[in-house]
């Protein structure tokens, strides 16, 4: 079955901790960093991951959508997060991005954006624990999810059959596509709007899986 990872950036900003209760029943949360320099917007710090910690059990899936994350990992891997996952699109080098995360101790994650072919990842997976396929250009929730991702997904789930790496999709996903995108070999759901868009959470969590 999917799993599934609320993405709080479409969630009521106000009230965060209250927020993240409403999705106690999903498998991640995902936490979305931008830096205003990678993508043209703005979202949390360290400080904000630190602050949600105590407030929840399940695992921090933190999207850096930043430039120069080597100077970032270290605060997000030590305010809490257990992925930290990095874009093939910044310039800092990979492989260093990568021992960086695990010297912390945590589950190193690479992300592509809709253009990026799937190729790039081949060099690194024999040393990730997820892998990110944007179906959104990275930046804004609430955008509409992008047919090509399922060819996608279905060349990385091939690349990566005899190995323990999550398949995440992230960006306009909802029940119908999650359908989809289980069957060509995705296993982690990211879905803003079609959890925090809804009142009841917990049922759109189930929808999303498929229960
Ligand atoms: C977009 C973010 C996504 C976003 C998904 O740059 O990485 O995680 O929050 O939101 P929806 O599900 O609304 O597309
Ligand atoms: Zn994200």
């Amino acid at each position: 079955m999917i799993k599934v990872a609320p993405s709080l950036l479409a969630s009521d900003f106000s009230c965060l901790a209250e927020e993240i209760r409403t999705v106690e029943t999903a498998d991640f949360l995902h936490l979305d960093v931008m830096d205003g320099h990678f993508v043209p917007n703005l979202t949390i710090g360290p400080c904000v991951v630190e602050c949600l910690r105590p407030h929840t059990d399940l695992p921090f899936d933190t999207h850096l959508m930043i430039d120069n994350p080597l100077k970032y990992i270290e605060p997000f891997a030590k305010s809490g997060s257990d992925y930290i996952t990095v874009h093939m699109e910044q310039p800092d080098d990979i492989k260093q991005c990568i021992s960086l995360i695990q010297s912390f101790g945590k589950k190193a994650g690479l992300a592509i954006s809709p253009d990026t072919p799937i190729d790039v990842l081949k060099p690194y997976l024999n040393e990730i624990s997820i892998i990110t396929v944007m179906s959104v250009y990275p930046g804004f929730g609430g955008q509409k999810f992008i047919e090509t991702t399922y060819d996608k997904v279905v060349g990385i789930a091939k690349m990566i059959q005899d190995k323990d790496i999550l398949l995440s999709v992230d960006g306009g996903v909802n029940a119908e596509n999650a359908r989809k995108l289980e069957a060509c070999g995705a296993s982690v759901a990211v879905a803003g709007s079609s959890v925090f868009g809804v009142n009841n959470r917990a049922a759109a969590i189930m929808d999303i899986r498929g229960e």
